[in-house]
């Protein structure tokens, strides 16, 4: 291998910039050329990048986004754009892709690098955490951080006017946002996705906890969730107690951006080393993850077939948190 290209894609996460430095000091080091590629898998079709050097990642570690842009290709979905994309990689003497992002971004990486029998490490980017083969995913402490954040001032808000608020998260069809950001905001209650939602739970929660003791109360819905969101049990519960004072705050996009935590900065740092040394130890079609603090490959088929459980311990935890 002699010429890398590196491409963030799909919902961009705080500490992407972190792993493109990352690739681009490590691919410098092992005598590697390295290019950036534009808005993910597009600007590969559209033959949208450039070689990058060492300065040319200068003062990024501490930037959300992603400096190379990021979006969710359609073209590449096509036969035709992933015939685009290879003539592109070819005619640039590129012999191997780092691709970071979320099962989206492997599930394209993976049909690429079968159909073109083309090398590609993934690295995981994205707020979900949702990738098996990996304890942690780029971008979400950071996310969770900020999560954290902002349920402490509602939390102040909720309290002055005793009020019940449902707080939505993201995760997409995960819960791992919601779980941990929930321990670690005192929520009183946290639905996710992999639970059933006990409506006789809560309802039970909301008498004893709520409308006796008449202090605030969060809970945290993940997007997710199978009522469908903050927006809906709001409103149900809202209907069945109208003497509550409910608020519903969804969190958005805000919980994609800002400076990534350090925590952040360190396994995208880790992982982007370890991609660029996989590609060289003739890796390919693995995504690079960190299990108990070591890095470990996993193949984009294992990492897109398995769900990654959310941790038992965690969900027991929440049970005697909000007695
Ligand atoms: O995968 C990251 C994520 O932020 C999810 O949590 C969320 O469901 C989705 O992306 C939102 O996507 P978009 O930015 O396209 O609205």
């Amino acid at each position: 291998i002699k010429s890398v290209a590196v491409l963030t894609s799909g919902g961009d996460a705080p500490g992407m910039n972190a792993a493109i430095r990352a690739v681009v000091r490590a691919c410098i080091y092992y005598n590697l050329k390295v290019f950036g590629i534009k808005r993910g898998y597009q600007g590969l079709i559209d033959d949208d990048m450039e070689e990058l050097q060492s300065n040319s990642v200068s003062n990024i570690i501490q930037s959300g986004g992603t400096f190379l842009k990021s979006a969710r290709s359609m073209d590449f979905r096509t036969e035709e754009g992933r015939k685009n994309a290879i003539t592109n990689l070819k005619k640039r003497g590129i012999d191997a892709l780092v691709v970071i992002g979320g099962d989206g971004t492997f599930t394209g990486a993976r049909i690429f690098g079968e159909e073109h029998h083309f090398p590609i490490v993934g690295i995981p980017g994205t707020i979900d955490n949702d990738l098996y083969g990996t304890d942690y995913t780029i971008g979400y402490d950071t996310a969770l951080n900020t999560v954290v954040e902002a349920v402490d001032k509602i939390r102040d808000t909720a309290t002055a006017h005793s009020r019940l608020f449902f707080i939505e998260v993201m995760g997409r069809d995960a819960g791992f946002l919601a779980l941990r950001s929930g321990i670690a905001s005192g929520a009183e209650a946290i639905l996710v996705p992999e639970v059933k939602t006990d409506f006789d739970q809560l309802e039970h929660f909301l008498q004893t906890g709520f409308s006796k003791k008449k202090t605030s109360s969060i809970v945290l819905v993940s997007e997710g969730d199978e009522i469908g969101g903050a927006l809906k049990i709001a409103e149900q519960v809202g209907k069945e107690h109208p003497e509550y004072d409910v608020r519903v705050t969804i969190l958005g996009h805000l919980q994609r951006g800002g400076s990534p935590s350090a925590f952040d900065r360190v396994i995208a740092s880790r992982m982007g080393i370890s991609a660029v040394e996989a590609l060289l130890d003739n890796q390919e079609d693995v995504m690079v993850g960190l299990t108990n603090n070591q890095v470990v490959l996993t193949p984009f088929s294992e990492a897109l077939k398995n769900k990654k459980p959310l941790n038992p311990q965690l969900l027991e935890i929440t049970k005697i948190l909000s007695i």
